[in-house]
């Protein structure tokens, strides 16, 4: 049994949740479950895999090993049954560098790319950034739980769009799509020929009783219009060394975005990301599904306690992530105003839905990869800052 109780003191360490508040929020006295990091060690085996480098002592240049190819395929297929060829896979520091160099390399300036908002906010940015244009088909939330408005959606991608920018599961609505789901985007996307940059960052984060499918692992056909983009760093809290992968099935696309990477100047992986990403497929199985477990007893105790203590928030129960959604429009403020008590009264570092696009306006997202007395602490927070 792992201790993920344990408080591990993150301030001065250059960590961007608990060092970086003061840029975004403008002061440094709250306790942060905002951006999408755990404050949780990753499995001791990558650890050590990386102290057995640092005690090695040099740092040269890096290849992409058999091995490391070897041990993404085999997590793949065990933990989402998709077989993968080692062939299919490119590397790349982050899954946002990956959706930049995705866009330019199979969109124009000027050109449409699909996002379902409320959603990660760095989808708008990356879109805008490289001059293209954001067209948004919203999720509709019904009972609880969002849902793909199926009509809008197919509306839009006639609209002239090239790409759909894909959050599987997604943020911050926590859903995992299911099956049924996932073959009706990709059948549209076919009909009107649109891409599917799917990033599937979050796939691990999902525990029983659902399952996360890649898109690509659905048929053949749909494996030939997409790009997906899965990284170690959100499963197993690595974000900072910075290691992700592209699995592209289809030659020609792979041929295409691996040329602008290298137009860009990419060639290689660094080798503390090369190391932590394999130690963490290879050894960290049974760390993941223990900390799933952790997380999801935290979600419970936000949602029961936000139910009996703060009954005009709604908790969007999340199907995967560690990320809580939650609903707090019958509150009636603005998003200034809610914002504006949650850091002054309740002094609590969250992200405020308003970035996530339309439909984002009145929520607020929690992080809740951290040990239970943070949590404790953050729910009373927010009822200081919200209750009445
Ligand atoms: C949906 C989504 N995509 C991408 C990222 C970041 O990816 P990376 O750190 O690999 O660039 C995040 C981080 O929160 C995310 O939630």
């Amino acid at each position: 049994m792992i201790n993920f109780n344990e408080n591990i003191d993150r301030k001065n360490t250059r960590s961007l949740k608990w060092d970086g508040m003061k840029n975004l929020f403008g002061r440094e006295d709250l306790l942060p479950m905002w951006v999408a990091d755990m404050d949780f060690r990753p499995p001791k085996e990558v650890s050590d895999a990386l102290k057995e480098k640092v005690d090695h002592g040099i740092f040269g240049y890096t290849i992409v090993t058999e091995s490391l190819n070897e041990a993404i395929c085999d997590w793949t297929n065990t933990r989402h049954d998709w077989s993968i060829k080692p062939e299919w896979l490119l590397y790349s520091p982050g899954v946002i560098p990956s959706v930049h160099t995705a866009i330019q390399a199979f969109t124009e300036p000027g050109d449409k790319i699909l996002v379902q908002s409320p959603v990660y906010t760095p989808f708008f940015h990356m879109i805008e950034r490289n001059s293209r244009e954001v067209a948004i088909s919203q999720l509709i939330l019904k009972n609880g739980r969002y849902e793909i408005d199926f009509d809008d959606f197919e509306k839009k991608l006639g609209s002239g769009v090239k790409m759909l920018l894909l959050s599987s599961p997604h943020n911050p609505a926590g859903r995992v799509w299911e099956k049924e789901e996932l073959i009706k985007i990709a059948e549209l996307c076919k009909k009107y020929n649109v891409l599917i940059a799917s990033d599937e960052i979050h796939a691990d984060l999902v525990p029983a009783p659902h399952k996360h499918i890649p898109i690509a692992s659905l048929d053949e056909s749909f494996a030939d219009i997409t790009l997906t983009f899965m990284a170690p760093t959100k499963t197993f809290n690595l974000a900072g060394v910075q290691a992700s992968f592209m699995v592209v099935p289809n030659k020609t696309l792979r041929t295409k975005i691996a040329a602008v990477q290298a137009s860009d100047g990419f060639s290689m992986l660094n080798t503390f990301g090369s190391i932590a990403m394999e130690a963490a497929y290879r050894h960290g199985g049974a760390w993941l599904d223990e900390v799933l477990e952790y997380i999801r007893s935290n979600i419970d105790y936000v949602k029961e306690t936000i139910s009996s203590q703060l009954p005009d928030l709604d908790v969007i129960d999340p199907e995967g992530t560690y990320l809580v959604w939650i609903d707090c429009r019958k509150l009636g403020l603005s998003d200034a105003e809610l914002k504006k008590r949650i850091l002054e009264k309740g002094k609590l570092a969250l992200n405020f839905g308003h970035a996530y696009g339309p439909g984002g306006e009145g929520f607020v997202r929690m992080n809740v990869a951290c040990p239970k007395e943070t949590v404790i602490e953050g729910v009373k927070r927010l009822q200081m800052a919200l209750g009445k």
